[in-house]
């Protein structure tokens, strides 16, 4: 089923003490719409996370994992290793690690797998930069990112699946989609999937807009009809400025 979803990733911010005082400022914060809130700490503070909001309404996600079940990755995290501290989502595709990690379509469609495989459930984030869409490329760029690291899936494998777009021209850049530019985007997405998989999986599908969300533009983005939430990057390390954003819806 579509949802509301606003989640936030903190990227490599916040020493254990620094989320341990932004977890207890966004204890403090009161939720007023039907979005499910998620947050996505660095993998040191995931435990510490997961064990002081397990009785918040908040879901502690991973910002990343391996494609492999186990073995000699040295400084890599499985799946099992999330799952066992209760983790059950996970953040793939980022573009920050297709940029600076050489993350690739095939390599995302195996971590997809294997996530999969162990029950969990993706974000699976991908945009195009800015030359892709100056030269008018960016519904086909987005179209390879989608079927390149997803299309091999059953239709039944997306009930497990989220979707990020986060044009890579609008990360932190303070340039934010227009809201229009938004919609159009998503609704091609839906598209995509629809002439994939069919009417129902496209239009069950929750569609995140990631890049430059903030209180001040949340409810205009979220208000377009194929827009189901955000995926927060720098607003989400502030408490205040992240339930602004939930509260949007
Ligand atoms: P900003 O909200 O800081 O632009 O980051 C968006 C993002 O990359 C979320 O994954």
């Amino acid at each position: 089923m579509r949802k509301h979803i606003v989640a936030g990733n903190w990227k490599m911010n916040n020493d254990l003490s620094q989320t341990a005082a932004l977890i207890s400022d966004l204890k403090e914060q009161e939720k007023t719409s039907d979005a499910e809130v998620m947050i996505a700490p660095s993998f040191t503070n995931l435990w510490h996370t997961f064990e002081s909001t397990r009785e918040d309404d908040i879901e502690v996600v991973a910002q990343n994992m391996h494609f492999a079940e186990n073995g000699a990755y040295t400084g890599e995290v499985s799946a099992r290793m999330l799952k066992s501290i209760g983790i059950r989502t996970v953040i793939l595709g980022h573009s920050e690690r297709r940029a600076y990690y050489n993350e690739t379509d095939e390599s995302l469609a195996k971590k997809v797998d294997t996530a999969l495989a162990n029950e969990m459930r993706v974000i699976f984030c991908f945009g195009e930069e800015l030359a892709d869409r100056k030269a008018g490329n960016e519904e086909s760029v987005v179209e390879g990112q989608i079927k390149n690291a997803l299309f091999h899936l059953p239709a039944d494998a997306f009930t497990n699946i989220v979707l990020a777009y986060e044009p890579v021209w609008a990360i932190g850049t303070g340039e934010t989609a227009s809201p229009g530019q938004a919609q159009d985007m998503h609704a091609f997405i839906r598209k995509t999937l629809e002439n994939k998989y069919g009417h129902q999986v496209a239009d069950d599908m929750t569609i995140l807009y990631g890049g430059s969300v903030k209180p001040g533009n949340a409810k205009e983005i979220f208000g377009k009809p194929d827009v189901d939430g955000g995926l927060i990057g720098g607003a989400a390390l502030n408490a205040d400025d992240f339930y602004a954003i939930v509260n949007a819806f």
